[in-house]
């Protein structure tokens, strides 16, 4: 979860010739950020460097990242808007993330495990309807309430081009794939199914198993059952729950993903160590944990934090 963003200097040497989109969008580029943390970390896992917005740039609708004003893209306004949304040409504008997820595999042999990975349809129809981050109440919200038919068309597109981007990572040999619905945690409890997690269930059924698919949704205390129901091999979840509680109630056969609370990596190295020592403290014996933050690094946190992490879960016993 933009774990290379921000915090590392050869990122941001990178980022003084090249814009953010540039990065993503030339696979040598985008493999080299992929593997920068890596490098410094030796992480068990290296996340594709994308980001979930090239799906609504594929369908014709691109955004820019600029420093300070963060995402921006201009939102879909009308009903044409989003009928125009063109979902034919995704294979061939997409080709530059099979192109650096081979190169990094290249690179990483089997030595470290590597993950593709996609915006949920809920969380794109969010930035694409704000045209960036979206707001407690944003657009899609609204639609999904007063305008179903028009809504489950825009989130039918978004699920057959997710469905088939994830399919192409597939073919170029990640070893899972995550969703992110990072404003599944918008909904009331009993509008998540509907408005989330149905179009993610139907995203995982099309895959066939074929890797493990990880599900991170940001917020959605309570919605366990609609989770599972998406048919995900693994939840990543938010700090603000605790992950034994979490993992006793999910079936045996779904594991979680999870959840250091990103703030932790901004303070101390002394803190670090004794929060990651909880959390490890609490899931010990606990089969089926990935050791993660609980959403993404902070631009301020200290290398010498994130090293003090790995060391105290190498370090565990
Ligand atoms: O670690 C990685 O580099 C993995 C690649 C990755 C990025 N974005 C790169 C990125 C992944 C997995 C994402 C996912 C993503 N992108 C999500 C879902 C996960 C989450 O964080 O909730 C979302 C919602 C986005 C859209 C997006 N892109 C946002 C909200 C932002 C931050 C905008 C801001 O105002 O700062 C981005 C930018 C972004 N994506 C960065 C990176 C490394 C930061 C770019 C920079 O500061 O140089």
């Amino acid at each position: 979860m933009r774990q290379a963003g921000r915090v590392l200097p050869e990122y941001r040497q990178l980022k003084t010739k090249h814009t953010f989109v540039e990065m993503v969008r030339t696979p040598e580029l985008a493999a080299e950020v992929t593997l920068q943390p890596i490098r410094r970390f030796d992480f068990d896992a290296a996340i594709i460097f994308s980001d979930i917005l090239v799906i609504p740039e594929a369908l014709g609708q691109p955004y820019e990242f600029t420093e300070g004003a963060g995402i921006k893209m201009t939102p879909l306004q009308s009903a044409a808007d989003i009928d125009g949304l063109d979902g034919s040409a995704v294979a061939e504008r997409l080709d530059y993330v099979p192109q650096a997820l081979r190169l990094v595999r290249e690179t990483l042999q089997d030595r470290t495990a590597l993950i593709g990975f996609a915006g949920s349809p809920w969380t794109l129809a969010n930035f694409m309807l704000d045209g960036g981050g979206a707001k407690e109440y944003g657009q899609a919200k609204r639609l999904f309430y007063t305008h179903r038919p028009l809504f489950d068309r825009l989130m039918q597109k978004l699920t057959d081009a997710v469905s088939r981007y994830l399919e192409m990572q597939i073919a170029a040999g990640v070893d899972a794939v995550q969703i992110f619905d990072s404003r599944g945690g918008m909904m009331a409890d009993g509008a998540f199914a509907e408005a989330s997690g149905k179009w993610i269930g139907e995203i995982i059924r099309s895959l066939h198993n074929q890797v493990p698919v990880i599900v991170y949704s940001k917020g959605t205390n309570g919605n366990w059952n609609d989770l599972v129901a998406t048919g995900a091999q693994v939840l990543g979840l938010d700090w603000t729950v605790r992950l034994s509680e979490i993992r006793s109630r999910l079936p045996q056969n779904v594991g979680v993903q999870g959840n250091l609370d990103p703030f932790v990596l901004t303070t101390t190295p002394a803190v670090v160590a004794a929060e990651t020592e909880r959390l490890l403290r609490d899931m010990r014996g606990v089969p089926g944990h990935i050791f993660n933050l609980g959403h993404g690094v902070p631009p301020t946190a200290p290398l010498e934090n994130i090293q003090t992490m790995m060391d105290t879960i190498r370090g565990f016993v």
